[in-house]
């Protein structure tokens, strides 16, 4: 980064003093190829004058749409049944054969109702689910899923713990596709283990790319490797996003409308 004017940075690249001591005095902008900060140390950026923007929007709808496919994933079993099929199991259809819970008439709570909460929660909808926005826990005892969509801050941190899981029901689903420490992974697995909750689908893990090795084990839970703004439109829009921001800095010297620091 020695020299850059201007850096692009991924969700997990930490963006703080080591980054601008490496950069140099002339770094001017720093453009984060994703919507979440949490790997942004603003009050250094500020101290030194450095420009920080995001990608909202654009990654709005791909996001949701992904975390509803987790959603009915984990519900309807798909994933398990692909495994199944593909370790090559004797199978045939019956009239009790893996069972799932459909999504009409399911209370959902929507932890976090930003932009992609709510598109989360307009999928959820047409599907027959009752959506509930949840800024707090409140409530929780009464959903049979919950959707994290909050952004990483110290007070989300591990927000969904041991005691959190204590207060859900047997039958309740989670699902994050927002950040993995929002989640106690361990106590995740406690709480699956112990059939505190029915099952959990997870696109972001605490200690990324490590994936608890435990959740692997477990049928009713389902993985993905941070794919929420995985779609080739997305990317794009994102990247477009990050070019004009360097270009509003550099060549304009004019605030970018994505400025978020
Ligand atoms: C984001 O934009 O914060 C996503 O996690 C990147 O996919």
């Amino acid at each position: 980064m020695s020299g850059a004017e201007g850096i692009v940075s991924t969700p997990l690249d930490p963006v703080g003093h080591a980054l601008f001591d490496a950069a140099g005095p002339q770094l001017r902008v720093v453009a984060n190829f994703a919507v979440g900060t949490d790997n942004i140390d603003f009050d250094a950026a500020r101290g030194r004058g450095i420009v920080i923007t995001n990608t909202p929007d654009v990654l709005t709808a791909a996001t949701a749409e992904l975390a509803f496919g987790l959603l009915l994933s984990l519900v309807r079993r798909i994933g398990e049944g692909d495994r199944l099929l593909r370790r090559g199991e004797q199978w045939g259809w019956s009239t009790s054969f893996m069972l799932g819970t459909g999504l009409q008439g399911l209370r959902l709570g929507v932890l976090g109702y930003g932009r992609i909460g709510r598109e989360f929660g307009r999928l959820a909808e047409a599907h027959g689910m009752t959506v509930v926005p949840m800024r707090t826990l409140d409530g929780l005892e009464e959903m049979d899923v919950l959707s994290v969509h909050c952004p990483l801050k110290p007070e989300t941190h591990h927000l969904i713990d041991a005691a959190a899981f204590a207060r859900m029901k047997p039958s309740a689903f989670l699902v994050n596709s927002s950040r993995g420490p929002v989640v106690d992974e361990a106590a995740l697995v406690d709480a699956l283990a112990q059939g505190q909750i029915a099952g959990a689908a997870l696109d972001v893990f605490e200690r990324e790319p490590e994936v608890t090795e435990a959740l692997l084990g477990f049928e009713n839970v389902v993985l993905t490797p941070h794919l929420g703004s995985a779609t080739v439109e997305t990317r794009l829009g994102m990247g477009r996003l990050c070019v004009e921001a360097l270009h509003a800095v550099l060549l304009e010297g004019r605030d970018p409308a994505n400025r978020v620091g």
